[in-house]
């Protein structure tokens, strides 16, 4: 049998959902991400959980979407794994969610931990967007999430460059709500999402629900626009181009085709 993706736990009104890819650095496949939306469905729908938490390895957080399956994919091809997206699927969850975050979190796996609600970072966390390196774009949500997070300047700075931030600095930008020591990222996680699972189960969905609000109006306009750009980038020479060269370990050679 085929190992799973992801490995879920639970102790008692908490549950913990690890990222189980490590040879691949938890590289988001879409089976992955659909395991990841069921999972986090079944937490909704089951009374004992009230929070939940998300996690990689010390390694990685998760190291982006599967460059080598969206390799040799269309634009065709991705449209059809979208219904419904299991990106989508994911940030609809009702109850908390908290990312524990050590090592990369790149692309997606950047993106996956901002569509939580907090992140707890280990010092050794780093986060960055480098689809750009790839000829493509960031396309859930971290042309949008980031933004809000971090303000225009930085975002720009981060999707456009795909320079790597470190945790601290991560911290200062407002992208993450707290550094820990490597050593206790899971367990400091565990323990924030044990006092959200101690308050009132509704008035938590209801609370994160209303904060969200904040800025969905924006922000769901915000990600369709992002998917179709994405989307688009798929068709271009410069996407073959820098996903090969991800694959044969080599520099891209971009010739805006
Ligand atoms: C598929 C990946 C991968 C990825 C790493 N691997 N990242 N496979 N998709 N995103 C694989 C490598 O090919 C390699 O496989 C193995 O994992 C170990 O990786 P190494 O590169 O050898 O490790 P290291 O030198 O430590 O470098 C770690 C790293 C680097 C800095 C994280 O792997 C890296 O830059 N990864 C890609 C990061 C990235 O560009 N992410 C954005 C993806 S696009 P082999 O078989 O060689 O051992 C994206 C868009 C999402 O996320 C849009 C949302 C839908």
């Amino acid at each position: 049998m085929e190992e799973s993706n992801i490995l879920t736990e639970k102790d008692g009104p908490v549950a913990t959902i690890t990222l189980n890819r490590p040879k691949a650095l938890n590289a988001l496949s879409s089976a992955l991400m659909n395991e990841l939306a069921d999972a986090l469905e079944g937490f909704d729908a089951d009374d004992g959980i009230r929070c939940v938490v998300l996690t990689g390895n010390e390694r990685v957080f998760a190291a982006g979407g599967d460059i080598k399956q969206m390799s040799d994919s269309t634009a065709a091809d991705m449209v059809k794994r979208e219904s419904p997206s299991p990106w989508r699927r994911v940030a609809k969850t009702r109850k908390p969610v908290v990312a524990a975050v050590s090592g990369f979190a790149l692309g997606g796996g950047c993106e996956l931990a901002l569509a939580c609600d907090m992140i707890v970072a280990s010092e050794s966390a780093q986060f960055g967007q480098p689809e750009i390196d790839l000829g493509i774009i960031p396309g859930a949500g971290g042309t949008q999430r980031l933004t809000h997070a971090i303000g225009k300047a930085r975002a720009m700075e981060m999707v456009l460059t795909g320079r790597r931030v470190e945790a601290k600095e991560a911290f200062e930008m407002g992208m993450v709500t707290k550094v820990v020591p490597a050593e206790s990222y899971l367990e400091e996680a565990k323990e924030l999402a044990r006092t959200v699972a101690s308050k009132a189960p509704l008035a938590a969905q209801l609370a994160k629900d209303a904060v969200l609000k904040a800025y969905d109006g924006t922000l769901d306009a915000g990600l369709d626009y992002e998917r179709r750009n994405f989307l688009v980038l798929f068709s271009t020479d410069d996407k073959e181009e820098g996903m090969a060269a991800f694959k044969e370990k080599r520099a891209p050679n971009f010739e805006g085709k």
